[in-house]
């Protein structure tokens, strides 16, 4: 299938991965992708202590980098953030914003969430924003009106040309249960209507596995994957990253 936008396949470490770690992974999985054609983009997520050694393994490879946040500043007294020159720094491509853990750990609002994707894309970050409902809202009939509602506050004043949308409904993340790969493509087609750009590269994220890779990917609004427990072990994100074509 000849696809027009090219798809994104984004692992995301969270709070995993010692720098030790990401060096025994990297010599398991960079043999695992000699042959992963150039039709897709592969991105790995390391936890920002990892970034720098990351950054020194993925060189030379077609393995690119996010970070897990950025901030809106380009420094000052923000502890414990992170900003946007700090991760260019190490090659950082992407930035996943509006993740639902920090939105529900650290009660990040839609508008904190729009200021970090803004500051990311004017340093030259794609920014991954995550947008998704819960279990209640699902429940509720009121998944759309959420989903919109985050996706016109959160990418208000971003160009959707140098932007990913990962859409991760919450009841789906971390718990084995997959949204069907007909309901994912219906809400990302739903997404790519209110953004109002085809070239808009959207991701599903919620529980995608090596046994789901291929089905997702065969969907027509589906630009890649935003995968957490899976990416990580080499083999499985492996196997991910090589999903077929259909
Ligand atoms: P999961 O996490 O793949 O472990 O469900 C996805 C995510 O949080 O991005």
């Amino acid at each position: 299938m000849e696809r027009v936008r090219k798809p994104v396949i984004a692992g995301n470490w969270k709070m995993h991965m010692t720098c030790a770690d990401a060096k025994q992974y990297m010599e398991v999985f960079l043999p695992l992708i000699k042959q992963t054609p150039d039709d897709r983009h592969m991105v790995i997520a390391p936890p920002f202590t990892a970034l720098s050694t990351m950054s020194e393994r993925v060189s030379g490879t077609s393995v690119e980098l996010s970070s897990q946040n950025v901030h809106w500043e380009d420094k000052g007294a923000y502890t414990a953030e992170i900003s946007p020159m700090m991760l260019t720094e190490f090659n950082a491509k992407y930035s996943i914003v509006g993740h639902s853990e920090p939105r529900k750990y650290f009660s990040e609002s839609d508008e904190q969430i729009n200021r970090r994707a803004r500051s990311a894309q004017a340093h030259d970050l794609i920014p991954i924003v995550c947008v998704g409902e819960t279990d209640e809202q699902r429940e509720r009939g009121e998944a759309e009106r959420v989903i919109r509602r985050q996706i016109e506050q959160g990418l208000e004043g971003t160009d959707p040309e140098k932007l990913v949308v990962a859409y991760e409904p919450i009841w789906a993340i971390g718990t084995g249960k997959t949204c069907e790969s007909s309901e994912a493509n219906r809400i990302c087609g739903l997404i790519r209507k209110w953004v109002g750009s085809s070239n808009l590269i959207i991701q599903y994220g919620g529980s995608v596995k090596p046994a789901n890779i291929d089905e997702l990917m065969a969907m027509s609004d589906i630009d890649g994957v935003l995968v957490g427990g899976a990416s990580l072990q080499p083999d499985s994100f492996a196997r991910i990253v090589n999903y077929q074509n259909y």
